[in-house]
């Protein structure tokens, strides 16, 4: 088989409430889009890594991680438009799998992504890594109306992995019928294909907001020492 990936790096880091996009943000020693990039780099197998990145934004080509698989791909308005471009930026010659991986989750090990792998493409069916969730979770707005059972609730992590034609049909026609995309199993399983759950680690985390800094920086160091 032939497998691409697609970093969706495009946003605009509104609750990180930094100058910069949060993917920009320095941790043990480099930005949070090269630790993550370097984490996919290590897939030997990947033929491309596309980066879809907003046009106007001036700091990607200034990064120094440097590998010749990655090209740069323009972001959209919603995750989902800059995946959807990534995709489109690999339609001349197009993978048989995509493996899209958040630049927000730099913390991603390579055994996960290796299970996700072999387990989805042994099963010849999509996936994604999720962790099963731990806190009692409540329902409702001011006051708790409900504890919701959590023997089925998962958390969505990624990577997520795809056939090449099934996510990008996918997308298309949900992006065109306006259904609210927030990852790419979403899509899929709006297409009514499987979504196979991968169990990865919950420290997998997606830097989100400042006190996720700390935390990630900690594990950062920890896995590089
Ligand atoms: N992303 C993207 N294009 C967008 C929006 C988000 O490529 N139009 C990317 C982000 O760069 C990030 C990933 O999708 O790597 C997950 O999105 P999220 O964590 O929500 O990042 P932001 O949208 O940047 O953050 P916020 O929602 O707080 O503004
Ligand atoms: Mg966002």
């Amino acid at each position: 088989y032939t497998l691409a990936a697609i970093v969706p790096a495009a946003g605009v880091g509104s609750r990180m409430q930094h100058s910069a996009p949060k993917q920009y943000i320095r941790l043990a020693g480099k930005t949070i889009l090269e630790h993550t990039l370097a984490k996919l780099a290590q897939l030997k197998q990947l033929t491309t890594i596309v980066v879809a990145v907003s046009d106007d934004d001036p700091y990607f080509a200034t990064l120094e991680f440097i590998d010749q698989r990655i090209v740069r791909a323009s972001g959209g308005k919603e995750r989902a438009d800059s995946v959807l471009n990534g995709l489109l930026a690999l339609a001349d010659n197009p993978p048989d799998w995509v493996l899209v991986h958040d630049a927000a989750r730099p913390l991603v090990t390579l055994a996960d992504i290796e299970r996700l792998l072999s387990e989805c493409i042994n099963a010849d069916e999509g996936g994604i890594l999720a962790s099963k969730v731990k806190d009692t979770i409540k329902r409702g707005a001011t006051h708790s109306q409900q504890t919701v059972p959590r023997d089925d609730l998962w958390q969505a992590l990624t990577p997520q992995l795809f056939k090449y034609h099934d996510l990008t049909q996918a997308l298309q026609t949900a992006l065109a019928q306006q259904v609210t995309i927030t990852d790419e199993a979403s899509a899929i399983e709006w297409a009514n294909k499987p979504v196979k759950l991968v169990a990865g680690r919950s420290d997998n985390i997606k830097i989100t907001t400042p006190e996720d800094l700390d935390l990630a920086n900690f594990l950062l160091q920890k896995q590089h020492s």
